[in-house]
């Protein structure tokens, strides 16, 4: 039995939902905390790709439980699109379970949200426009409408009754926008309650039961370490907590049921949005990382747009070993670097004004924008190694870069992920009952 948080230790989009689909073979629970339809995460099992914003990607295994948690924010028109295509699919949804708390995105959020971010300018954060933000700015602000009000038609209608008109003097008034229409919402979301309803239960005490009677749970987080709200690359961040400090807060358990934190690393870096990136590359070295053919070029999941590629960042790396307190690593996309001739790693930043070194990252966003990698180049391997599925099938170079990578982080690679199939893996040591942080007095700097 073992309860088991699998994290995005970068900007999203390491690929969490491959290793959580490979972990979901032994869990009995697969539960998303936070988050929403901000995220998307593919799965590819034989030979079909299915892209899941707010479904758990464990649903694809039959006889088990679904959860989307109490800390998650739900477009109910995406859920129930997206269940009822897995459904046309063949797949069985009966497992799904929705959090009587999560809180619903409303159209007001997704007017709001393109509407703030074009606001700000050349301020703008580059959100996915799923109204994440507007979103649990009213959970904050307790103007939120959750799912128990969303499947009670009159608490709904009391609701947009109440709040469609105040959204509307920000919309028209601040933004320009054409006002929306109260009645029109309610018929359309008491719908969406009427769908979702079956779906609906306490999630907490299922997962407290669960953990009970010893079942295995596994925790799903969706976008990253560094896009989180407290702990991430603020103001560049998205509105939730993404760390695996969050999946207690948000699937409403205790810490003390969890115990393995498994952090989700690309082989390289990536992003999506605007934000400082200091590892960041252009031109030809950025075409040489996505050159992995057309199907696995960097885009988007949920919005299409290229993502932003730079080589791999140790300081944010040994960052998110600090704040999620990761046992080991899956690192995903290995093959993405076999054309390469060398390899950078960022070791540690410059500050391009004071000269300054940071091995660890500096918070203050002043600081951040302006920091220059410092990097150590490694050989490359020249050879494919998507049929690679022991660690000593790997060359000797792609194995150097392994040890390299965890000799930095102080922290075990468990798991390289050498393609985009579920095949595509090399399991090193047990993720879930093996290797735990390497703690050591020692800087291997
Ligand atoms: P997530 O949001 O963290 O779940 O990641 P996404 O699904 O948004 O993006 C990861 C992309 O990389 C998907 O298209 C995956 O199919 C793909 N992928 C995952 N692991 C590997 C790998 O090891 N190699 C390659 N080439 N692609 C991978
Ligand atoms: P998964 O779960 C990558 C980014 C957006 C933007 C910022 C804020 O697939 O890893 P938001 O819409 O959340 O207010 O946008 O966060 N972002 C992601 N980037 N992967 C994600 O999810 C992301 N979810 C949000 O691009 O920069
Ligand atoms: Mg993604």
């Amino acid at each position: 039995m073992a309860n088991v948080i699998v994290v995005g230790a970068q900007w999203g989009d390491e690929g969490k939902a491959k290793i959580t689909d490979l972990l979901s073979r032994n869990a009995d629970y697969i539960v998303r905390y936070q988050g929403g339809s901000n995220a998307g995460h593919t799965v590819v099992v034989d030979g079909e790709t299915y892209k899941f914003h707010l479904i758990p990607s464990g649903i694809l295994y039959p006889n088990k439980v679904s959860v989307v948690g109490p800390g998650t924010v739900i477009d109910p028109k995406i859920i129930i699109e997206e269940f009822e295509e897995l459904k046309n699919r063949g797949i069985n949804v009966s497992g799904l379970k929705v959090s009587t708390q999560a809180h619903v995105t409303m159209p007001y959020h997704l007017a709001l949200d393109q509407a703030e971010d074009r606001g700000r300018g050349t301020r703008k954060i580059g959100t996915t426009g799923r109204g994440i933000g507007p979103t649990y700015a009213d959970k904050a602000d307790r103007f939120g409408v959750r799912i128990s009000d969303l499947i009670d038609p009159k608490e709904l209608e009391e609701k947009i009754n109440w709040l469609v008109p105040r959204k509307n003097v920000i919309m028209e008034r601040l933004y320009s926008l054409p006002p929306l229409d109260p009645k029109k919402i309610f018929d359309e979301y008491k719908i969406y309650g009427e769908k979702l309803k079956p779906f609906v239960t306490d999630t907490s005490a299922l997962i407290f039961g669960a953990i009970k009677n010893k079942k295995n749970i596994l925790f799903e987080g969706a976008q990253g370490t560094l896009l989180d709200l407290d702990h991430g690359t603020y103001p560049y961040v998205t509105s939730s907590n993404p760390v695996a400090g969050g999946a207690c807060i948000g699937a409403g358990i205790g810490p003390t049921a969890i115990d393995r934190v498994i952090g989700v690393s690309k082989s390289f870096t990536t992003r999506v949005g605007e934000g400082p990136f200091p590892t960041e590359v252009f031109g030809r070295e950025a075409d040489e990382l996505r050159s992995q053919g057309t199907a696995w070029a960097e885009f988007g999941t949920t919005t299409g747009r290229p993502r932003r590629v730079g080589w791999l960042d140790i300081v944010l790396l040994r960052y998110a070993v600090r704040v999620n307190g990761l046992d080991c690593l899956a690192l995903t996309k290995l093959d993405v670097l076999d054309n390469l001739n060398e390899i950078n790693i960022c070791i540690a930043y410059e500050d391009s004004v004071t000269g300054e070194k940071y091995y660890d990252l500096p918070l203050a966003a002043g600081i951040f924008k302006r920091v220059k990698p410092i990097y150590e180049t490694v050989p490359g391997w020249k050879v494919s190694i998507n049929n690679c599925r022991s660690r000593n099938d790997l060359p000797q170079n792609a194995q150097k870069y392994l040890d390299r990578i965890q000799q930095l982080l102080e922290t075990p690679v468990a798991i390289v992920s050498v393609g985009h199939k579920r095949d595509h893996t090399i399991v090193i040591e047990d993720p879930i009952h093996g290797p735990k942080r390497v703690l050591q007095k020692s800087e291997n700097r």
